[in-house]
């Protein structure tokens, strides 16, 4: 498999600087040698520059930086689209999870263009399901899922050419919700489970039962992964950390289901900012987490399909 990398060092979407930093650390943390030593191809495409964008300043208050975050979607939106347009693995490295705000609908023009439909499994603490009128800290990194899903409430941010049916999202890891996500996730039915469902069941029965629904549709299936999905004990370079995080053998598990899957045609590794690491250990991790999802096994043995 080729995988093409497509570094998006978009910081406008988060609160703090250092997201910037993102794409080099993951190219340092040795990314592409990992991917070649599993017998992957890769085409590091350089960083994606973002559009000049006028935005016209929006009636919420709180919002900050919305021109250069719509400046860096449109970028990233046909850079998305013409990378899952080869039959390689697209991996885009971030930057903050603003990115997804370009990713997701460019992937998900491809797929409908292949009539298949997009599945998203959203793996973080956060459910990024504000709308531009709902969010209250104005980081336009909270408001990526509810646009791509086809929420109203975007009119300033690009008009969608492919939407992802909320149904069709599933996260995993969510433990810090605000009210107003909280009611837009019930009413758009996103199939959300947080840390409560995770500690009651584990995490490999929601994902199995995802997957299930995505090879049953002949689905594509993006795979957002946010640092703060982890724990900050093993994950401390990220600007927004959640306790309770998924443990290292948790996330491992997630990666090696979805290796065996078969099924994941694109990834984002959002939310790394180098400012905030030691000594390099969360983009390691980050860069040991996809090699589980791209075939690093700890026995030689037949893959079990899920
Ligand atoms: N819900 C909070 C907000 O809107 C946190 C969002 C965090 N998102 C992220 N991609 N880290 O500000
Ligand atoms: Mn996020
Ligand atoms: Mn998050
Ligand atoms: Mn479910």
């Amino acid at each position: 498999k080729t995988c093409t990398l497509v570094g998006a060092p978009v910081q406008s979407g988060a609160s703090q600087p250092g997201c910037i930093m993102g794409p080099d650390a993951f190219r340092t943390a040795r990314l592409e040698d990992t991917l070649v030593s599993l017998g992957h191809k890769v085409d590091d495409r350089g960083n994606v520059r973002p559009e000049t964008v006028d935005a016209t300043k929006h009636s919420n208050p709180a919002i900050h930086d919305l021109s250069e975050t719509i400046g860096w979607a449109t970028a990233l939106e046909q850079a998305a689209f013409d990378a899952a347009a080869s039959d390689a693995m697209p991996i885009f490295l971030g930057g903050d999870h603003s990115l997804s705000i370009g990713t997701v609908p460019g992937v998900a023009r491809h797929w409908a263009e292949k009539d298949r439909p997009l599945f998203a499994l959203w793996l973080d603490a956060h459910p990024d399901f504000h709308t531009l009128e709902t969010t209250g800290s104005g980081n336009l990194h909270g408001t990526p899922v509810a646009y791509f899903c086809g929420l109203g409430g975007f009119d300033a941010y690009p008009p969608l050419r492919a939407k992802v049916d909320p149904a069709n999202v599933c996260m995993l890891g969510i433990r810090s919700v605000d009210p107003a996500e909280n009611a837009a996730l019930a009413a758009a039915r996103v199939d959300v489970h947080d840390m409560r469902a995770i500690d009651e069941h584990g995490i490999a029965a929601p994902l199995r039962a995802f997957l299930d629904r995505v090879r049953a549709a002949n689905g594509a299936l993006h795979v957002s992964l946010d640092v703060d999905f982890l724990d900050p004990a093993i994950a401390p370079a990220v600007g927004t950390t959640v306790p309770g995080g998924a443990t290292f053998r948790e996330a491992h598990l997630v990666m090696e289901m979805l290796c065996d899957s078969g099924l994941v045609t694109s990834l984002d590794l959002v939310e790394l900012n180098p400012f905030l690491d030691e000594r390099g250990r969360t983009a390691s991790l980050m860069v040991d987490l996809c090699a589980s999802l791209m075939g690093r096994k700890v026995l030689d043995r037949p893959t079990r399909r899920f």
